[in-house]
């Protein structure tokens, strides 16, 4: 059984300050049967995530934190980059990489989001994959060949074991901060495709692996989403913003 996880991308969002709040408010929203049903992350910018860490630790929060980006290198010479170790000593669990606005704002390509990928997985972190297809090429009919592809080249080199650990979210970019959601059946027809996708070069890995949809999850819809069978979860990044919305999006079965 796949636990299903909910996690929120705040994007370039939330001062430190902001995140402590943030980070308090959906805490007293949710109890300790949410989190044992659903694992529960957020990702707020760098420059909060220590603050996070804080109150997670001092609280004793069952929240787990996540990283919306980071470089392959432990260290070295990467004016304004931040290195996988930096965030394994902020007791940062989960990193998203290939975030389609990483891909398509700063030109990141799959053989980046490889290596930072295998990176994370290095610092025993697990990694978030973003896949997804442009407009475009949804109406090129290209969906499947262009999603199928970033899942390959993306995971290239790593091993079965590692792959089933880990999280691919599922993003179709036309339907991220638009409001325009994938139907619940077509986000579930392309995660069993990703699901597949996996089984064919990695085997059993594809029972484990947590597949996410993502792009304008909100609380209206994120139950007859996560009806679909193929999706363990979402990526959700404007209604993760709120507290309020976000803990209700995690309570999808109320
Ligand atoms: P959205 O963003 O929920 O605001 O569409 C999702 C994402 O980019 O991960």
């Amino acid at each position: 059984m796949r636990k299903p996880l909910i996690a929120g991308n705040w994007k370039m969002h939330a001062n430190h300050l902001e995140t402590i709040q943030m980070v308090q408010k959906l805490s007293y929203r949710l109890d300790l049967a949410d989190y044992s049903r659903v694992d529960v992350v957020v990702c707020p910018p760098f420059t909060a995530l220590r603050s996070a860490q804080t109150v997670i630790e001092v609280d004793h929060l069952l929240i787990r934190l996540g990283a919306q980006n980071c470089h392959w290198e432990a260290e070295g010479a990467y004016t304004g980059e931040v290195s996988p170790d930096m965030l394994q000593k902020l007791s940062v669990s989960y990193v998203i990489v290939g975030h389609s606005e990483r891909r398509q704002l700063f030109g990141e390509s799959d053989s980046d989001v490889n290596r930072k990928l295998k990176a994370v997985l290095a610092r025993e972190m697990t990694p978030i994959l973003c896949v997804g297809e442009t407009e475009q090429e949804r109406e090129g009919g290209q969906t499947k060949e262009r999603v199928g592809s970033q899942v390959r080249l993306s995971l290239q080199g790593v091993a079965s074991e590692a792959v089933g650990g880990l999280v691919i979210a599922y993003e179709p970019i036309w339907a991220i901060g638009t409001g325009r959601t994938a139907s619940s059946d077509d986000a579930g027809d392309m995660c069993a495709f990703i699901r597949e996708t996996v089984g064919e070069q990695w085997g059993n890995a594809m029972e484990d692996v947590r597949i996410l949809y993502g792009g304008s999850v909100n609380p209206g819809n994120i139950s007859a989403l996560m009806a679909k069978r193929s999706i363990d979860g979402a990526l959700v990044g404007g209604a993760s913003l709120d507290p309020d919305s976000f803990a209700s999006i995690v309570r999808y079965w109320m």
